[in-house]
């Protein structure tokens, strides 16, 4: 069977509802205000000037909107947008056929950017500057080189690891953005948002709690969402109140701080067995039995975010913080 590459469609964990619940214009996007007041300028921009956007990089922890901002970008560009990851590219010749298919203006959105190999992202390099790429065809002295003119199109990166880019690449995005965890109160209008689209009855307080329950993150927040009102339709009434969400969540062993149990885990392991550090990241990763790569891009940014972890020079520390998250602060 051949390989699928290129997705087109917006798909998540399960389709259809989940890509419902994301939203489709800019100002039904919640939060990243920033980013959000920027691309709102250069989309418009491009558009008055007829053009392609440029090129778009998004970076930041996992869950944050990324994917969605890139459709987004698409759809107020009225252009379509091809979905691909940098591991699903495996040879220049398949990046050549996704480029060489675009159509003008088009997004190419590839996700984990950082994880392109070398020959597939040199081959961005004129593709992204000059619109064009240089094929070889035949082999030993009959080679020969043609260029290949490309349609201008916009191609948007997603990373979590923007240290991980090499700078060549990086220098080629005119537009780079981080992306942050959202605040509790953005979480709850999302988690609003959402449980009217699934049709599930909340109260303020419902939201709230699962807003400061979803570790900063707006695809937590939906998928906690979707746990709890399953929850309140088979224990209570189906609406969910602050009540129903708290239990609920403490059966699902997401804290109130929203930490789930590998989060714990790191923090309890830093300080049971490492007297709350300093110690190395690749340590912690090896005693619980994770990967370093997963630990440092989804576990601690929020945990670094939240004050419960510091990063040293020498290591990770345990901060007071964390010690009374779990009772264990002593004077
Ligand atoms: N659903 C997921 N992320 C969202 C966001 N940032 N704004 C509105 N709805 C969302």
């Amino acid at each position: 069977m051949a390989k699928r590459i290129i997705t087109t469609e917006l798909m998540d964990e399960d389709k259809g509802l989940e890509s419902s619940l994301r939203p489709r214009l800019l100002d039904e996007y919640i939060g990243q205000v920033k980013v959000k007041e920027n691309l709102k300028i250069y989309i418009e921009a491009a558009r008055q000037r007829n053009e392609a956007l440029d090129h778009v990089l998004f970076f930041g922890p996992p869950g944050l909107g990324k994917t969605t901002l890139a459709g987004i970008i698409a759809n107020e560009m009225g252009v379509n947008i091809k979905i691909t990851s940098g591991p699903a590219i495996e040879k220049p010749g398949e990046m050549a056929a996704i480029l060489n298919n675009l159509s003008e203006g088009d997004v190419l959105f590839v996700d984990e950017i950082h994880r392109l190999n070398r020959q597939v992202e040199e081959l961005l390099y004129p593709a992204m500057e000059d619109y064009a790429i240089d094929i070889v065809i035949g082999k030993g002295a009959s080679a020969k080189s043609i260029r290949l003119e490309l349609p201008k199109f916009t191609l948007i990166g997603a990373t979590t690891r923007a240290g991980m880019l090499t700078p060549p690449l990086r220098d080629r995005f005119g537009v780079v953005n981080r992306l942050d965890f959202y605040t509790v109160e953005e979480l709850k209008t999302i988690i609003i948002r959402s449980a009217h689209v699934l049709q599930v009855e909340i109260d303020d307080e419902g939201a709230l709690e699962l807003a400061r329950r979803s570790r900063g993150t707006p695809r937590l927040a939906n998928r906690l969402l979707k746990r709890v009102r399953d929850f309140a339709q088979v224990k209570y009434d189906g609406r969910i109140t602050s009540e129903v969400a708290a239990s609920a969540l403490d059966l699902l062993e997401v804290d109130k701080l929203g930490l789930d149990n590998i989060d714990r885990e790191i923090l309890t392991t830093m300080i049971e067995k490492f007297g709350g550090g300093p110690v190395g990241i690749e340590t912690i990763a090896t005693t619980i039995g994770e990967d370093v790569g997963t630990i440092e891009e989804v576990y601690e940014p929020y945990l670094v975010q939240n004050g419960l972890i510091l990063r040293t020079p020498r290591g990770r520390i345990a901060t007071e913080m964390a010690y009374k998250h779990f009772g264990l602060w002593q004077l």
